[in-house]
């Protein structure tokens, strides 16, 4: 458990995120799909990423140097090794989706499983497209894990997505590296495309086009490639701000890709001042980006909104509860698929606090403003519940006894040594 207070005095501070946790995912899941070295400096160390990375050592890739900043691995000659034991994704549910069009080209059994929240969320998505393509896939009933997916031989295919959904999309790219044919894959909206761009540079047969991508088999070149910041942990900082006008924070070396700004947007559009400026294109935009927080206005948010900003919409909840007016947040079913229901944890915590929320099946029906305050929270083992409820915090009367912190180590280990650090300096 954490306590922690209103934060008082103006603050204008400096901050550097870990690594993108998505990319850092795929910098470590395609060594599996190349005979070369794989090279990440400033990757993600942490509980996800750990996932990943255990579980390609099980396929038999090498670790070749690894410490905070710096991560080798050597790629696989002979194509992956069936493992001895059950691939376990712990809490990610990118190692396992993407790990599974992993395992449509091992020839063996490859069987996942996870935490007592990953075995509750939907690996349908992934089963369904998988089998089309000729894949052998047995799973518990519903299409959960416990899973097993027997490899070898199948065939590409055309597949039209109902859900954006980057780890989908990136599974069933996998899979086409190693299947007979191509395979093409549609999005009703466009979701995150780092794998397609790995896949560029690495070497791979792949055309975008908009929401559709179509890929050639075939293996790919090892890539070395510095990873940006993460723009879902720099969302923290970034709300912080924009909660108060008394607030600036700059964040350096945060990745731009489009496909995952879209809640700098979303606080540009409510009111806080956002400044950006992009420093580099490799592997993909970067730059440092300020926010400053000024008078809030409500926020709108739809289905074609939330993807590129997933993993950000509960913050937008928050931002709302400080604007004055309504604001509706609908479109974000999707939420509630994720490490927790996000949609009713995110109600449970902003209500508890005082805030005026409705939760609704796709969103939220938020009035405000309301003066938060303090109160006990349950993070529901959840790492972007408990970092929502940390920010959520700093604008709320008394105290806040956060439940289940650690579960940060998850994407952000440091986030609370960070925001001890970025309180002292409002103090
Ligand atoms: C991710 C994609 C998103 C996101 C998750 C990471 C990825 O999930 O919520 O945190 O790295 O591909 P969906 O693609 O299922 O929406």
């Amino acid at each position: 458990m954490v306590e922690v207070t209103r934060w008082r005095a103006p603050l204008d501070a400096e901050v550097a995120v870990p690594g993108d946790k998505s990319l850092t995912h795929r910098g470590i899941l395609f060594s599996v799909v190349t005979d070369e070295e794989m090279v990440l400096e400033g990757w993600l160390d942490a509980a996800d990423t750990r996932s990943s990375l255990g579980l390609v050592q099980r396929l038999g890739v090498q670790v070749l140097a690894i410490d905070s900043h710096r991560l080798v691995l050597r790629g696989l000659n002979q194509g992956p090794k069936e493992p001895e034991s059950v691939l376990d994704c712990g809490n990610s549910g990118t190692t396992m989706r993407l790990a599974c069009g992993l395992a449509a080209g091992v020839n063996g059994l490859c069987v996942f499983s996870g935490d007592a929240s990953l075995v509750r969320r939907p690996m349908a998505r992934v089963i369904e497209p998988l089998r089309q393509m000729g894949v052998e896939i047995v799973s518990r009933r519903g299409g959960y894990a416990p899973l097993a997916i027997q490899g070898g031989r199948h065939r590409g295919g055309r597949f039209a997505l109902p859900v954006a959904s980057a780890q989908v999309k990136s599974a069933l790219l996998l899979a086409g590296l190693t299947a007979d044919d191509p395979v093409e894959v549609e999005e009703p909206v466009k979701s995150r495309d780092h794998t397609e761009h790995l896949f560029q540079a690495m070497g791979g047969r792949i055309r975008i086009d908009g929401q559709r991508v179509r890929l050639e088999p075939g293996r790919l070149h090892g890539l070395s490639f510095t990873v940006p910041g993460d723009p879902s942990s720099a969302a923290f900082w970034a709300a912080l701000a924009a909660l108060s006008s008394d607030r600036k924070v700059t964040i350096s070396s945060v990745l731009f890709n489009s496909t995952r700004t879209g809640f700098l947007g979303l606080l540009a559009r409510a009111g806080a001042e956002v400044t950006w400026h992009q420093e580099g294109t490799d592997p993909e935009p970067w730059g440092w980006v300020s926010v400053a927080g000024r008078t809030l206005t409500p926020v709108a948010l739809q289905a074609s909104d939330v993807p590129a900003m997933v993993d950000e919409v509960p913050l937008a909840a928050l931002i709302a509860t400080q604007a004055r007016g309504t604001s509706v947040i609908q479109g974000a079913g999707e939420l509630r698929l994720k490490e927790s229901d996000r949609i009713r944890v995110t109600a449970d915590i902003l209500s508890a606090m005082g805030a005026d929320i409705q939760e609704r099946e796709d969103g939220w029906l938020i009035e405000g403003p309301t003066r938060l305050s303090g109160a006990d929270i349950d993070a529901k083992g959840d790492h972007r519940m408990a970092m929502l409820a940390a920010i959520a915090a700093t604008v709320a009367d008394g105290v806040t006894r956060i439940h289940g912190e650690e579960s940060v180590a998850i994407s952000y280990p440091d986030f609370f040594a960070q925001y001890r650090r970025l309180q002292r300096i409002a103090r």
